[in-house]
């Protein structure tokens, strides 16, 4: 990644009409629907983009749209990019920095995650307060990174405290359950074992999914204040381990997918 190509990613966008967003959201699996609330969109598919990862995964649309949101200019991820997938950490947060570049402000970030903590529920919302990166890497180790940022960017606060009381506050209102939790994140795309459902617990998980963190990482290495929930799609009982559906993980990220729609439109209105 050189400056020099976000230059050229950020120059082709704005010559689309994404001219000062706000607000950068990033959807994840099964979560695209808040798309249609946006007025006047812009498209740009991930492969035409100058320097985009190319996308892959058939169930993501593969694009960034650019318009109105509740009254904001927004660029909107719909579909990320995974590990998974074959792609590096630099790839997966290269729409992260693109973003940044075209000017955002703030950072929203939604995804589906297994529950590790089984007082929570399939169809809950998890709002992130903290993350434990297992991914085997850093999106920040590479050579030139302090031309970027810091290279040893904190992390106390990786989840923006005023937006996670908002959020709070907001949900009460709405009457829409919001759990808080921490979210691990793994490299997939195999699903966990028993043992690593219990290992996960142990080491202070309450969700686990396979995006987000490095994303996470790359925000703050630009400080840009960041809210992300979790979609909860599945439940990861160790004791009691079924095997996986991703048709079935997919229909309940989109049953839940309005609650979550409700909670960023409610937020966007207020910051
Ligand atoms: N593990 C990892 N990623 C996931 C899961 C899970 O159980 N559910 C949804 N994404």
């Amino acid at each position: 990644m050189t400056q020099k190509q976000l230059d050229e990613s950020t120059a082709y966008l704005i010559g689309k009409g994404f001219e000062q967003p706000e607000i950068g959201i990033v959807l994840g699996t099964g979560l695209g629907k808040l798309v249609d609330d946006i007025e006047e969109p812009i498209e740009a598919h991930y492969n035409h983009i100058p320097f985009f990862p190319l996308a892959t995964v058939e169930f993501h649309s593969g694009k960034l749209l650019y318009g109105t949101f509740q009254g904001k200019k927004v660029v909107v991820m719909q579909g990320r990019f995974h590990l998974y997938e074959g792609y590096d950490l630099m790839d997966v947060t290269y729409p992260i920095r693109v973003m940044h570049q075209l000017g955002i402000k703030k950072l929203f970030i939604s995804n589906a995650a297994g529950a590790i903590n089984l007082d929570f529920k399939k169809g809950d919302i998890m709002l992130i307060e903290d993350h434990i990166n297992l991914q085997g890497g850093s999106p920040l180790a590479f050579k030139n990174v302090a031309k970027f940022g810091d290279r040893f960017t904190d992390m106390a606060e990786p989840y923006d405290k005023e937006m996670r009381t908002k959020l709070t506050a907001i949900a009460q209102r709405e009457k829409i359950t919001l759990r808080e939790g921490v979210y691990a994140s793994v490299v997939g795309p195999q699903l966990e074992t028993r043992a690593e459902y219990r290992m996960l617990k142990i080491l202070g998980a309450d969700a686990v999914g396979m995006s987000t963190v490095p994303e996470v990482i790359v925000a703050n290495h630009l400080r840009l204040p960041i809210v992300a929930v979790s979609v909860l799609t599945d439940e990861c009982d160790p004791d009691n381990l079924q095997p996986v559906n991703i048709e079935e993980i997919i229909a309940i990220a989109g049953k839940t997918e309005p609650k979550m729609v409700k909670l960023f439109k409610e937020l966007i209105k207020e910051i």
